[in-house]
């Protein structure tokens, strides 16, 4: 029997892909070589902004940089619990100069940020659930960064190991459906964190690897809707079956570089 799921009004910062391409490949995803349509991008982009209006979440912009072409990955960004941000200090040099021109919005909107000593991507890696931070490291961001962010927040936080390379940040593999459980692809775990995460969820929604390459677990769900990639159709099928509505958001051009919905949309928590 699935349960009545409520919404909660989210406040998102997202960056307009006026600047979006692949120019380098950081993530196997990206092939400088393929082509990226920027007008199927900017109408893509511009209905995920649609849809998370419609449902009646606030969605505040920042304004782009030119020749920062993963500047529209918000999620990457900070993380920010409680009105508190931890800014980012991005692993690829290419992506360096995107910390600045976020920090001084957030600063701009009135809150202090926290600049990291430590290698680290936002939420990207960084998952506040309520009760915890996930956080994901093996390929950008740093235990030591973990450690950072606990110290700042005073939350725990569940260190996690990515192995595989198409799922390199831990957005990519899970997602939070509320503080009491998560969605995530086991594989994308070394074997050890996919035993933390049965401990710590062992109620969890279990994504195929084909859903995971859909980018299903690059979701945004606000306790009832779930914003998913289309493609990702059996984790809907399951989601669906505990009660969730999901809503398919088509980000394709994004997955060009390794970005999907979650990506793009940086939750501030106050
Ligand atoms: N091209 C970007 C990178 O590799 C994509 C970032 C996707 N963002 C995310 N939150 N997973 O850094």
């Amino acid at each position: 029997m699935s349960e009545c799921r409520v919404p909660r009004r989210r406040r998102f910062l997202v960056c307009e892909p006026r600047h979006f391409a692949v120019q380098y490949a950081i993530n196997p995803w990206m092939h400088p070589d393929v082509r990226v349509d920027l007008d199927l991008a900017q109408r893509q982009w511009h209905a995920l902004v649609r849809v998370y209006r419609d449902h009646g979440h606030t969605v505040d912009t920042v304004e782009p940089v030119a020749g920062l072409p993963d500047m529209v990955f918000a999620a990457n960004s900070a993380v920010v619990v409680d009105g508190r941000v931890f800014g980012s200090l991005f692993h690829a040099p290419e992506r360096r100069p995107e910390s600045p021109p976020y920090d001084t919005w957030f600063k701009t909107q009135g809150f202090d940020v926290y600049r990291p000593e430590n290698v680290c991507e936002g939420e990207g890696d960084l998952v506040p659930t309520g009760r915890y931070v996930l956080a994901g490291t093996g390929f950008r961001t740093t235990p030591e960064a973990h450690r950072e962010v606990q110290e700042f927040f005073g939350v725990p936080v569940i260190s996690l190991t990515l192995v595989d390379p198409y799922f390199y940040h831990l957005d990519t593999a899970l997602f939070v459906l509320d503080e009491e459980n998560i969605a995530y692809y086991p594989d994308a775990f070394s074997p050890g964190s996919r035993e933390v995460l049965a401990r710590l969820y062992p109620d969890a929604v279990l994504a195929t690897r084909e859903d995971a390459m859909a980018f299903g677990l690059n979701s945004v769900c606000d306790g009832r809707h779930v914003f998913i990639a289309p493609e990702a159709t059996a984790l809907a099928a399951q989601l669906e079956a505990r009660g969730y509505v999901t809503v398919p958001v088509d980000l394709s051009e994004f997955h060009k570089a390794g970005g999907g919905i979650k990506c793009c949309t940086q939750e501030i928590r106050s």
